[in-house]
């Protein structure tokens, strides 16, 4: 059915104004150049991206948002529902850029409710250093900031080829989301920013992280209740606080995290490489079946740790456990130096000991001589060689 252009809303003249067929396959590509967006990093594109978006979403079509090469302020974008198409890709070719002063709300750039996305390639670049130098100057009513790219109750998401720099808060966190994939993305912020924790994944299954390269001034991996079946992959860490599992148990009903492996990764001068960590509170939160293998350490402060007491200022824990069973975690293949001495430290709770702890051809160095283990209220076995020896109970 043809209607006469006088008979269409004006918004949907205007997207068709703006569709471009590169190739019949691709479907159109709606460059947000022709929503108003420009180029000159200072004037804000927020609402050019999400027009472009809702084009995106309404056409029937496989389609392409473009972000072409340049510099495009965007103060904030929620791209949401209503979104039929679940097939969209977000070609970034330029750099997308946070205000430096942005001080309110949860997310930068939030993709909610929304299934069937793929952001590829591109720069986004959250401005973090004026918060994070607030933050350090122990101002108390510094904003909270924002974590830069939150992808939230949503499935089938790709993010590839990605460079995530200078994020106010984490650089990217997955959360109640299903089948989601991460590769190729390149993280980075400077050592000493807080909060800036790199990949945050929480209450979702199915997440795999691949090749990714990642530097922050927090973990670079983080890992929150409900995650299941995680798969990571070929991450390198540095600077950072390595890859971590935790912190869990602050609240009582928690759901437990259980199937997540952790395979190839090289850590470099991080204060941790592989941590669970845990607060010293009740809770019915779990760590189950989780596997490190392959994993390099260089001068990492603590390459194996299970910190089952996190309680900073020993505030809101007085006295308490943790209520968090770890069990069936295996360290295989973990090799490299320690900067500090004691190189393996499970420091279990002592009403839930952690249990079912395999190692597996484990050598890691300290000052090129032997490192040290520590241990409590943590039982397991080892196979094949284990440098320095295990302190495990049987
Ligand atoms: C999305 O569309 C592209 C281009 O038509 C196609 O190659 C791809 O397989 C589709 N993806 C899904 C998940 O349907
Ligand atoms: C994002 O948009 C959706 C749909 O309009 C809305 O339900 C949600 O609350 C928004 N989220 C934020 C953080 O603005
Ligand atoms: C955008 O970048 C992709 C990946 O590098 C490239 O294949 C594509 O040709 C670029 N698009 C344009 C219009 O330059
Ligand atoms: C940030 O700065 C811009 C430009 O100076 C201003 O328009 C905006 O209102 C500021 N935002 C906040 C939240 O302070
Ligand atoms: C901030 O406070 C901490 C602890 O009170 C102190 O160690 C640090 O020196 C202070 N930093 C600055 C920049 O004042
Ligand atoms: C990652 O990004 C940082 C900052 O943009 C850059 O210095 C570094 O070369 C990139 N690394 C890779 C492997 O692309
Ligand atoms: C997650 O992956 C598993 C194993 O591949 C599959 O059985 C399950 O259906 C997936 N879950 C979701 C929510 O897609
Ligand atoms: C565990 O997670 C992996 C992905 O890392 C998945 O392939 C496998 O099916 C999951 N196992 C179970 C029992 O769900
Ligand atoms: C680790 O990666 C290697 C190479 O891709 C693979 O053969 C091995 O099965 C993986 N280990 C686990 C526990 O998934
Ligand atoms: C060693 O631990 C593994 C993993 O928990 C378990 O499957 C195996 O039965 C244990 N072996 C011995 C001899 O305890
Ligand atoms: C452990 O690593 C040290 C230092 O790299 C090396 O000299 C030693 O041969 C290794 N031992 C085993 C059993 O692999």
């Amino acid at each position: 059915m043809a209607l006469p252009v006088s008979s269409l809303p004006l918004s949907l003249f205007l997207f068709l104004v703006h569709v471009h067929y590169f190739s019949a396959s691709a479907g159109p590509v709606y460059n947000i150049q022709s929503f108003g967006a420009t180029d000159d990093g200072e004037t804000d594109s927020s609402n050019a991206l999400l027009h472009a978006w809702s084009a995106a979403c309404a056409a029937s079509a496989p389609a392409t948002l473009y972000v072409p090469s340049g510099t495009f302020l965007v103060e904030k974008a929620n791209f949401s529902r209503p979104c039929t198409n679940t097939n969209i890709t977000i070609q970034i070719n330029g750099t997308l850029l946070a205000p430096s002063n942005y001080t309110h709300g949860e997310a930068w750039l939030l993709f909610y409710q929304v299934h069937g996305v793929s952001i590829l390639g591109g720069t986004i670049d959250g401005q973090g250093a004026s918060l994070w130098s607030c933050k350090r100057s122990n101002v108390s009513d510094c904003p909270v900031g924002a974590r830069s790219l939150v992808i939230s109750n949503s499935h089938e998401i790709v993010i590839s080829g990605l460079t995530s720099v200078n994020s106010k808060l984490f650089h990217i966190a997955i959360g109640g989301s299903q089948n989601v994939r991460v590769q190729r993305v390149n993280i980075s912020a400077p050592g000493k920013s807080p909060n800036t924790d790199g990949i945050h994944v929480e209450g979702s299954s199915n997440v795999t992280i691949l090749e990714s390269d990642i530097g922050t001034g927090d973990d670079c991996i983080s890992i929150g209740p409900g995650a299941s079946n995680l798969y990571i992959e070929k991450v390198t860490c540095g600077p950072g606080h390595g890859i971590s599992i935790g912190s869990l148990g602050w609240v009582k009903l928690e759901p437990g995290v259980s199937n997540v492996t952790v395979n190839r990764t090289v850590f470099t001068g991080t204060t941790n490489g592989l941590r669970i960590k845990t607060w010293a509170r009740p809770s019915d939160g779990f760590v189950k079946g989780v596997v490190f293998e392959s994993a390099t350490m260089q001068d990492v402060h603590n390459p194996i740790l299970i910190t089952q007491n996190y309680c900073p200022h020993n505030l809101n824990c007085p006295g308490e456990t943790s209520g968090i069973q770890v069990s069936d975690v295996a360290y295989r293949d973990i090799q490299g130096s320690s900067a500090t001495k004691v190189a393996v430290k499970f420091d279990c709770s002592p009403t839930v000991p952690c249990k079912g702890i395999e190692l597996l051809n484990i050598n890691i160095t300290y000052e090129g001589g032997q490192a040290q283990t520590s241990c409590q209220n943590a039982a397991g076995n080892t196979t094949g060689f284990v440098i320095p020896p295990s302190c495990l109970s049987n």
